[in-house]
């Protein structure tokens, strides 16, 4: 299970930092539309919502839970005397949001460093040499508390949530939807742009309350698979998640089929073929079509963990392997190393099993330009509230879908729209991360462009690919003053 020592000392993804990272709009590229609607002049009114999918515009609409799933949860929450349970989710919201991985040694270090000079320059350690030797000691020891203390209050400090019964509740309630929607527009990507792909198993590692279990099953239809395999450490997850398969009946009243009990040992649902266990299973033999990993990559306890976990996961995976994460910074940076150490280890030929490439949301294998940034790339789902009916919420998530195998040479590798798009009455701008893993601007506007061509853009959102070839041409940036101050705050 674990990898060796070569593959986990394969540091492409740990190389150097690219030097330039923003939009390029010095030198915009020319963007030639990549569909044969364009070459037909005399389509000028394009019925995009029926071609959205041929574009790589994806559906934008807010993501809604299966009926069947909501009926469970009003289910379980009619039933909760939990009076804190709103109060615990939102905590448990605001915690998972902005958590951070724990700190390395070497960033230890660092901060241990810092905090000794810091400490030093405001406390120079006065002359000692007519000091006794018990006050010495006492002025050395209140300098290394200072230090301490100091570190104590800089160095973030991770912890791992103990999901039981409380917290799986709370999780439900704080987490179900908004994991729900990013799962599913991850998922409804790989249906559109690989619609020949059936999965028939699901691997799911820190299934939770089953999230990625009932995407997957809205996405393809759950009678398509064959097997479903949750592995999640909390025994309260998995019973929630059954209970919620059961239709918001907890195992013990129903009688049988029981639930996972605290050895483990017990997984079943009412669902043949859908099993749940606390553990990895040891054997990386049983390949499954779509692997998942889903807000659970903070909570391991190192990056080396992170990452051997990230290689078990690769090498279950014989279709595609997901990852998702929130979207902020930290956690994109989390999705980062593990997409660069898998892509590491798939071009050094060392395992045939390992050989894979990106699939989205990045159009290239290349470094992140992001990297090189303060922002994060990230993307949006919009949402119900599970707790306000109707209210609709927007999802900030990073992810990376991996996919065995070469890239297909039929991949046109249409740049991806990277922030949301700036429509002006005579122009729209997009910002666009390339197939050379560039971060590009262009600009479409009604005197230059096709009508087909300014609908295509319009109608395009942040998240979605844009079906353009661009190519290198210099010309002068034509934005209006306020585009520049937008571009500034992407
Ligand atoms: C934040 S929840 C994510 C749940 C689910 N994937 C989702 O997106 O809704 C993280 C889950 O990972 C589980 N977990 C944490 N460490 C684990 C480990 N080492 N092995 C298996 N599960 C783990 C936790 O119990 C928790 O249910």
């Amino acid at each position: 299970m674990f990898p060796s020592r070569n593959l986990l000392h394969n540091r492409r993804y740990l190389s150097q930092k690219i030097t330039s990272c923003s939009f390029g709009s010095s030198l915009r590229p020319i963007a030639k539309f990549d569909h044969p609607v364009n070459r037909d002049s005399k389509c000028s009114t394009l019925e995009l919502p029926e071609r959205e999918n041929y574009f790589g515009i994806k559906s934008h609409n807010i993501v809604k839970l299966p009926e069947r799933l909501k009926e469970a949860v009003d289910k379980i929450l009619g039933s909760c005397q939990d009076g804190n349970l709103i109060n615990n989710s939102e905590k448990l919201n605001h915690h998972l949001i902005f958590k951070k991985p724990p700190l390395t040694h070497s960033q230890l270090k660092e901060i241990e460093v810092s905090c000794t000079e810091r400490v030093s320059a405001t406390h120079p350690f006065p002359d000692t040499s007519f000091m006794s030797v018990d006050d010495e000691k006492r002025l050395s020891n209140s300098l290394n508390n200072k230090i301490r203390r100091n570190i104590r209050q800089t160095a973030y400090k991770w912890k791992p949530v103990v999901y039981n019964q409380s917290m799986a509740m709370a999780y439900l309630v704080a987490r179900l939807a908004p994991d729900f929607a990013s799962l599913y527009k991850i998922f409804c990507e790989i249906r559109s742009r690989d619609p020949g792909f059936q999965p028939q198993n699901l691997f799911d590692f820190g299934s939770g309350v089953g999230t990625a279990l009932w995407s997957a099953k809205s996405c393809w239809g759950m009678e398509k698979f064959k097997e479903v395999f949750c592995v999640d450490s909390s025994v309260e997850m998995n019973n929630l998640a059954i209970t919620l398969i059961q239709g918001g009946v907890w195992p013990n009243q129903k009688g049988e089929p029981r639930a996972m009990g605290e050895d483990g040992t017990e997984g079943s649902s009412t669902i043949k073929g859908l099993y749940f266990r606390q553990f990895m299973p040891a054997s990386p033999a049983v390949k499954y079509d779509l692997v998942v990993c889903a807000h659970t990559l903070l909570e391991l306890p190192s990056a080396e963990l992170r990452l051997q976990m990230a290689l078990s996961l690769w090498r279950k995976s014989q279709g595609y392997l997901v990852f998702v994460e929130h979207g902020s910074r930290a956690a994109y940076e989390v999705i980062m190393e593990i997409r660069d150490f898998l892509l590491s280890l798939s071009d050094g030929g060392k395992e045939a099993n390992l050989q894979g490439h990106v699939f989205s949301p990045c159009p290239n294998e290349a470094r992140c330009p992001r990297l090189a940034d303060t922002t994060p790339c990230n993307f949006e789902a919009k949402y119900e509230s599970l707790v306000k009916k109707q209210q609709v919420l927007k999802e900030r998530f990073s992810y990376v879908v991996l996919k065995k195998g070469p890239r297909s040479k039929s991949d046109p590798q249409w740049p991806r729209v990277v922030r949301p798009v700036l429509t002006r009455s005579g122009h729209t701008i997009c910002r666009l991360c390339t197939n050379e893993g560039k971060l590009e601007e262009i600009v479409v506007t009604r005197s230059k462009n096709s009508k087909v061509e300014n609908t295509i853009v319009r109608k395009t959102k942040w998240g979605d690919l844009l079906p353009v070839q661009l190519s290198r041409h210099e010309t002068q940036p034509d934005h209006s003053p306020d585009d520049k101050e937008n571009l500034k705050l992407s």
